[in-house]
């Protein structure tokens, strides 16, 4: 297959428009079985409550080229789990695993051109969604959905890849204790692009949003989970009713666990007790690993391992699961689906 003229290592997290996307209708009940469409806009109703109260959800998820030529999807049927989970959270019809799968792995081989090559460091990335549309004016479920998914080629969403960055904590929350922050639904987002805008201009690459009953633990970071690595090697990660369990977070949770034979652990990060880390990263898909530098909090900078050297377990830990997703490094059973 021949690649687009594209020059991929110096790709960023941009919006590229590709060749063809996936669309798919529900209407009397049911999905249609969708087709992959080459304009990328979407002509909807006015009263659609996608527009108004919310009613959406989406994925991210990325294809990987690997050596032998190949292209592969990693986990995505925890995406299209956790997607069901969101679409049940704010009242959507489910999509059934299989369409998921089916409509990411079409649309994957349709733009096989934007694919990055492997070594390149560049991914195809994939945006799954669901949206409430047809006419409504009541704040209640839509009457029709449209599941969609595109895609385009993505380099680091954070500057600089694996090069750390400093983070600083905010006052604001994303999420409710008991509500949506566990769902990849739109609202969130829109709760944090002010508090993300204030981070960037005080020169950090984005925020830490803190426990929001307590404000005394660490919860996520605005696009990312986080992650630590404690001076005696142990693994921790928060456990919150109010982040996004990031399926990034969770393989890291077994790479670090069965590949580097390391202690792991779900529990509570307080902010005030950072000195217990050695190293520490944010994960996620976009965001793959992250070294965090330093956090700052109520004024004072916290500096892990280095602000501009990666730690050595960080390292270990992206080159084993970076090594995985591009079929470098045997993945556990079920982790991988070839397109
Ligand atoms: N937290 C938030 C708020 C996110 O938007 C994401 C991205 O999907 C993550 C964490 C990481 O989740 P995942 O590893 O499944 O991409
Ligand atoms: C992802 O990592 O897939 C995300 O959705 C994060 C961000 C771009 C919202």
């Amino acid at each position: 297959m021949e690649k687009n003229d594209i020059k991929w290592s110096e790709l960023g997290f941009s919006y590229i428009k590709t060749d063809k996307r996936y669309i798919s209708y529900w209407k009397d009940g049911k999905w249609d079985d969708g087709q992959l469409v080459e304009d990328n806009k979407i002509s909807i109703s006015e009263g659609s409550t996608c527009l108004h109260y919310g009613q959406e959800c989406f994925e991210g998820l990325k294809a990987y080229s690997t050596k032998d030529g190949g292209i592969q999807l990693f986990r995505p049927d925890e995406n299209a789990k956790r997607m069901q989970k969101s679409c049940e959270k704010v009242l959507m019809p489910e999509v059934p695993v299989e369409k998921f799968i089916d409509a990411c792995m079409q649309v994957v081989k349709a733009n096989e051109a934007y694919v990055p090559p492997y070594g390149t460091g560049a991914t195809f990335y994939l945006r799954p969604f669901v949206i409430g549309v047809g006419d409504n004016i009541g704040v209640r479920p839509a009457p029709e959905y449209i599941f969609g998914v595109f895609g385009m080629p993505v380099g680091p969403y954070f500057k600089g890849g694996m090069t750390p960055v400093n983070f600083v904590t905010t006052d604001v929350d994303r999420a409710a204790p008991y509500g949506t922050g566990k769902n990849k639904v739109g609202g969130n987002y829109a709760a944090s692009l002010q508090s993300h805008l204030e981070a960037v201009k005080r020169g950090f690459a984005d925020c830490i949003y803190l426990d929001p009953l307590t404000h005394t633990k660490i919860d996520e970071v605005g696009a990312a989970n986080f992650f630590g690595v404690t001076k005696d090697n142990k693994f921790i990660t928060p456990e919150s009713t109010s982040i996004l369990p990031s399926i990034t977070k969770f393989s890291l949770l077994h790479v670090a666990k069965e590949y580097l034979n390391m202690e792991v652990m779900e529990g509570d990060v307080s902010i005030n007790k950072l000195d217990k880390f050695a190293e520490a990263g944010a994960c996620g898909t976009a965001a793959v690993i992250t070294p965090i530098g330093g956090i700052e909090h109520n004024g004072k900078m916290h500096v892990f391992h280095s602000e501009t050297e990666v730690g050595p377990v960080t390292k270990k830990l992206y080159e084993t699961l970076y090594g995985i997703q591009m079929g470098d490094v045997e993945a556990p059973k079920g982790w991988i689906y070839k397109v």
